[in-house]
């Protein structure tokens, strides 16, 4: 099966594989090449060029007049297996409670693990795949999905095969977490200790055995996790292979960023908190900073210091930490609009971060993130729009007009 696109207004990100990710000012030069074709062929990007040397015939062709085509975007940080929904709580915060104060009350994290774990997998899944499907419809083409709701040995195990069975049936490329240190449940809210021992000691030997995770999680931040008890559950998951992609430095100073770091995590997610050291570190590191802007817009928190982190050298992720406690929406959209007015990134730096370098924060740079002869064809073409600029510029309105996946 080949896909021919032609009369491309503008392809968006083409990169040679010398380009992992992109940091600091490199961040503000997006590539792109005027007036050409795309070739599909088996699933994968075959080739690409001038209008002049396009081919004329395709399996399908579709016209692209007026219209960029870009990468998908990857989506290195969601939630996207819960039950049920919380708008309870965003009332509760609208009459001024905080996210913490929610949590402490039984509210939060603990609230949907109650759902999760009276919810049946094939329902999870059922949910997860609408949410998927509408991710899509964005311009989303790869996603890394968290356990974390579980708090169970049953719990999390039941959400570790939604997403095995999401890997396995969805065309999207997904990534699969361990989150199990995402709170500490009720009936072991005195008892850390037991805690750690069940995440340690039954639930790692079990996800390595079914071969359930990719990578391994941990909210070290206060009233969570200490970087501490998330030293220790990093080391764990090293000797099963789960790297490190941790929430760090949501809520606090907490040494997320320092631990995520020192164990070599591929990426520190949030980093609302992020002042001189926690950039000095992030410096020294292949660790990717992922921010998430959308859980600031609806928490109503202050912004990560994107600009900051970018003129001092750093790569920029994004992701929308998709979930129904802190970011009810998936639409990668929207982040580069909030990551353009709220974090004062460039347009071409949002790009940069939704694609190659979100992908590199998911470990799927080699194949996503960019357009490159041999990736997996997996782009978008966007509605007739005036520029790649208009993009963020009109906010909360969908300009991706058709996805190609494979
Ligand atoms: O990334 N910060 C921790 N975890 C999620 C929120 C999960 C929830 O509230 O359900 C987050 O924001
Ligand atoms: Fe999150």
């Amino acid at each position: 099966m080949s896909i021919l696109i032609k009369n491309i207004k503008g392809l968006v990100q083409t990169r040679d594989s010398a380009h992992r990710m992109i940091k600091g000012s490199d961040m503000k030069t997006l590539p792109m090449i005027e007036n050409v074709y795309l070739l599909i062929e088996s699933g994968k990007i075959k080739s690409y060029g001038t209008m002049s040397e396009s081919p004329d015939r395709a399996a399908e062709v579709i016209d692209a007049s007026g219209r960029y085509v870009l990468p998908c975007w990857c989506d290195p940080h969601s939630h996207i297996v819960y039950a049920g929904s919380r708008e309870g709580e965003f009332v509760d915060k609208i009459n001024g409670l905080s996210y913490e104060e929610i949590a402490k009350r039984g509210g939060g994290i603990v609230n949907s693990s109650k759902r999760l774990n009276e919810t049946g997998e094939s329902a999870l899944y059922d949910a997860a795949w609408q949410r998927l499907e509408e991710m899509k419809a964005f311009g989303t083409g790869a996603v890394e999905i968290k356990s974390g709701y579980g708090l169970s040995y049953d719990g999390e195990l039941k959400m570790l095969r939604v997403i095995r069975r999401l890997k396995e049936t969805s065309d999207l490329s997904i990534r699969a977490t361990f989150l199990g240190a995402h709170a500490y449940p009720p009936a072991f809210k005195e008892d850390h200790e037991g805690y750690i021992e069940l995440l340690i000691h039954k639930l790692l030997p079990q996800i390595a055995h079914e071969g359930l995770a990719d990578y391994i999680d941990v909210f070290c931040d206060r009233g969570f996790f200490s970087a501490d008890e998330t030293s220790r559950i990093l080391e764990a998951g090293a000797r099963f292979g789960l790297r490190p992609k941790i929430h760090a430095n949501e809520l606090d100073f907490s040494r997320g960023v320092e631990t995520g770091v020192n164990h070599n995590a591929l990426s520190v997610d949030h980093l609302e908190f992020t002042g001189d050291d926690q950039i000095k570190s992030l410096l020294a590191s292949e660790t990717m900073p992922t921010l998430l802007p959308s859980t600031a817009f609806f928490l109503g928190l202050h912004y990560a210091p994107a600009r900051k982190m970018i003129d001092a050298g750093l790569p920029i992720a994004l992701a929308t930490d998709y979930n129904p406690g802190s970011s009810p929406s998936g639409n990668m959209q929207f982040i580069l609009s909030l990551a353009c007015i709220k974090m004062k990134m460039l347009p071409e730096e949002a790009i940069n971060a939704a694609t190659i370098n979100a992908a590199y924060a998911m470990g799927v740079e080699s194949e996503l993130g960019s357009i490159r002869v041999g990736n997996k064809a997996n782009v978008f073409i966007t509605k007739a729009i005036p520029s790649l600029t208009y993009m963020p510029y009109s906010f909360a309105n969908n300009l991706v007009e058709r996805v190609v996946i494979g």
